[in-house]
């Protein structure tokens, strides 16, 4: 069995493309042509140059002595957050900038959550000299305020997205709305591995340069590409998807996924898809999401900007149903306080999405002699006054 897609765009039984009509042409010439696109080796050879000289790649692997001591096991760090532009975002609106290109696009639209998608879109449309509008709800435009700034000064127009819960969901509905009314010169760059196929899979291709990088890191060294455990946050699933990409077939390696609990998975105020969540179609794909009796969405809540979405890609809810991969919800508060342990541990502030993943070692044991590789998707920059109204420093 494979956990990958299959030639008709689904993991399992999720994925495929939900779409309406007029949105069949964009997907379709997507679909037909991105495989192709991205085997071209003026293609590879671009996206690869791009991703050394730009981005900053490879991003470091780093033994977290400090962190490994206090929970007595292996942790390695994959260090996201020093690329360019701050999180693991870049290597997917690289890739889908060059893909636009070729396709002959000229007008670039995108959601984001945390704001970080938004920053790296804006970042490779300032780049390429290319026009962008990134959706963003309302709600994270006031909690990602140095976000909303950093998007404006690389020439891009915030528009903000006041239906709904406010947030992602709200953002992405938007930016669909936006596609569906310039099907001809716009690409939509989605920032994760969601949507109608194929974007899921060409999303976490172009995010699966962290896990060919781990492979390489990992040998040189412990003198074995394999860790135990792999970890990463989950809110549409692109991080964790690089992440786990090499590995996937491989059942030696441990997959963890990591979900926002919100105040707690049975509070009414939550983002933990897995637990909450039943087979759906959001945003043009098949998958788990948070839903009413009756179908309805139900609105998610998270304190992190970036795991606030009612589904997962559906590469992940795959995950899940096989059991291929461990889903463990984190709260609001053991986020925080994991995210502040980091700082004073390693010193690194890291993303408040990040600091989920981080409270892993608060929930689960793991062996003295065990290697787990936890990706650090992004830097706590965006998110200081969250920090600082939490922890009131
Ligand atoms: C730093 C960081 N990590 C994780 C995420 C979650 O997205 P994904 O699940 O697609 O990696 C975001 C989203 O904005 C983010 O900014």
């Amino acid at each position: 069995m494979s956990y990958n897609i299959n030639e008709k765009g689904y993991y399992g039984e999720f994925g495929g493309a939900y779409i309406p009509e007029m949105l069949y042409p964009n997907v379709e010439e997507l679909r037909q042509n991105y495989l192709k696109i991205m085997a071209e080796p003026s293609f590879q050879k671009e996206f690869n140059a791009l991703l050394k000289d730009y981005v900053g790649r490879p991003s470091p692997l780093y033994f977290a002595k400090r962190l490994s001591e206090k929970y007595n096991t292996k942790i390695y760090l994959k260090r996201e957050d020093l690329n360019h532009t701050g999180a693991h975002k870049i290597n997917n609106t690289i890739g889908q900038i060059l893909m636009a290109k070729r396709l002959g696009k000229n007008r670039i639209i995108a959601e984001t959550g945390a704001g970080q998608h938004g920053v790296a879109t804006a970042t490779v449309c300032a780049l390429m000299g290319i026009e962008c509008i990134v959706y963003m709800g309302e709600i994270d435009i006031a909690r990602q305020a140095p976000n909303v700034a950093r998007m404006k000064m690389l020439g891009a127009t915030v528009i903000p997205a006041k239906s709904g819960s406010k947030t992602l969901k709200d953002a992405t509905n938007e930016a669909i709305r936006d596609w569906i009314n310039n099907p001809v010169d716009t690409h939509y760059i989605i920032g994760s591995v969601v949507g109608p196929h194929p974007y899921p899979d060409m999303v976490a291709k172009f995010q699966a340069v962290v896990s060919e990088e781990i492979q390489s890191q990992l040998l040189e060294k412990e003198g074995t590409e394999n860790p135990d455990y792999l970890i990463a946050c989950v809110g549409g699933g692109s991080n964790a998807a690089g992440t786990y990409y090499q590995y996937l077939d491989n059942e030696a390696v441990n997959i963890i996924a990591i979900e926002a609990a919100g105040h707690g998975v049975d509070s009414g105020e939550s983002a933990a898809t897995s637990v909450l969540g039943k087979e759906g179609i959001i945003h043009g794909s098949k998958t788990l999401l948070m839903q009413t009796n009756d179908g309805q969405i139900t609105e998610p809540y998270s304190i992190s900007a970036g795991l606030d979405y009612p589904g997962v890609g559906p590469m992940h809810a795959n995950l899940y149903k096989t059991g291929r991969a461990e889903f463990i919800a984190i709260t609001d508060d053991d986020a925080m306080k994991a995210g502040l342990d980091l700082c004073k541990l390693e010193g690194i502030i890291p993303a408040i999405e990040s600091s989920h993943a981080l409270a892993v070692f608060d929930h689960k044991k793991f062996k003295a002699d065990d290697i787990v590789v936890l990706n650090l998707s992004g830097r706590g920059d965006k998110d200081l006054q969250n920090y600082i109204d939490y922890f009131k420093l």
